[in-house]
């Protein structure tokens, strides 16, 4: 039997110019942490200067200067929670006030867990919703007179989880699917003053908080078999796939979603056994102890 053979993933800097966002300005919400962060910090490699948005404060200022450290540009830090409009109003005024502008806007704050149907409260599918769909609305709502006056870019993290019905996954599939459809309608309404919207719908990203929720510790080899590139996604993957939808070399991509998962949405297998998941999800409760049942 022939083995498999994986690419490795590449860092930023091993393909694009250093020096290729010099001036800008991106406003990342969840930029506190996982692939937001990184995606920020490899921005800021490339000369982008940073705001990042999250509900920790403490947490979120630790963060700002961790990436200011690493990387020679600047961060701030300016905490609030995407669910409230007012909130995400006072972020890009302090962002202005600090960076006179903003030219990207990733739309990253997402919550997940993993829930059948009979254990999701309405409030918790609401919840979920609020942070995911109508977070990415108050984001656009409070950034787009700025963005329009940059001729700027959104990028919207998406997933991949609504292309089929994946069981315990109704709320962020949901969302996503929200989240997909309201890029597009940004692409056309704000195409003709210089803006684009795309989205990146990221696979299995080792060492996420997502990963963590959705998959049951020990799974990896077993999840990389089912991904064509024959690898895990890393962090990397998905800031490499940003910054080329923010550079010039993207400026005719816009409205597009774009699965960066190594071909998984292609071979849909679910992880979780089938119908024994739909038929008898209290069996799992040693794999995923938040199961609320
Ligand atoms: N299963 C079922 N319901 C759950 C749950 C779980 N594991 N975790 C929370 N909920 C429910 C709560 O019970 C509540 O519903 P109720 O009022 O009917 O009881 C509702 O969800 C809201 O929970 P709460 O803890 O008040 O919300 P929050 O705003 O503090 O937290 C979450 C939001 C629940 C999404 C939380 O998981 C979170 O903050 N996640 C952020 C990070 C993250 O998820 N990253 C992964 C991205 S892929």
């Amino acid at each position: 039997m022939a083995s498999s053979f994986s690419h490795k993933a590449v860092p930023a800097l091993d393909v694009f110019k250093p020096d290729l966002f010099h001036g800008k300005v991106v406003l990342v919400t969840g930029g506190g942490s996982g692939i937001c962060y990184h995606i920020t910090e490899t921005l800021m490699r490339l000369g982008c200067k940073a705001a990042i948005v999250g509900r920790k404060a403490d947490r979120l200022r630790e963060a700002a200067e961790q990436l200011a450290r690493d990387t020679g540009s600047e961060a701030i830090a300016t905490p609030g929670d995407v669910r409230k409009f007012e909130a995400m109003e006072q972020v890009v005024k302090q962002t202005i006030d600090k960076f006179g502008k903003i030219d990207f806007v990733i739309c990253g704050a997402a919550g997940n867990f993993m829930a059948p149907l009979e254990g999701l409260s309405s409030n918790a599918f609401r919840t979920v919703l609020e942070i995911d769909l109508v977070g990415t609305y108050n984001t656009v709502r409070a950034t787009m007179a700025e963005v329009k006056r940059t001729h700027g870019t959104y990028l919207h993290i998406s997933a991949t989880l609504h292309y089929s019905g994946l069981p315990w996954q109704a709320a962020p599939s949901a969302a996503k699917a929200g989240v997909d459809a309201l890029s597009n309608v940004i692409c056309v309404e704000l195409g003709p003053f210089g803006v684009r919207s795309n989205c990146i719908a990221p696979g299995f990203i080792a060492g996420t908080e997502g990963a963590s929720r959705l998959v049951p510790k020990g799974s990896d080899d077993m999840v990389k078999a089912f991904i064509p590139a024959q690898r895990i996604g890393e962090r990397t993957d998905i800031a490499n796939a940003a910054v080329f939808l923010f550079s010039e070399a993207a400026n005719w991509i816009t409205g597009q979603v774009i699965a960066v998962d190594g071909g998984q949405m292609h071979f849909r297998s679910a992880w979780l056994p089938y119908p024994q998941s739909s038929l008898d999800p209290r069996s799992f409760k040693n794999l995923f102890p938040d199961l609320r049942l």
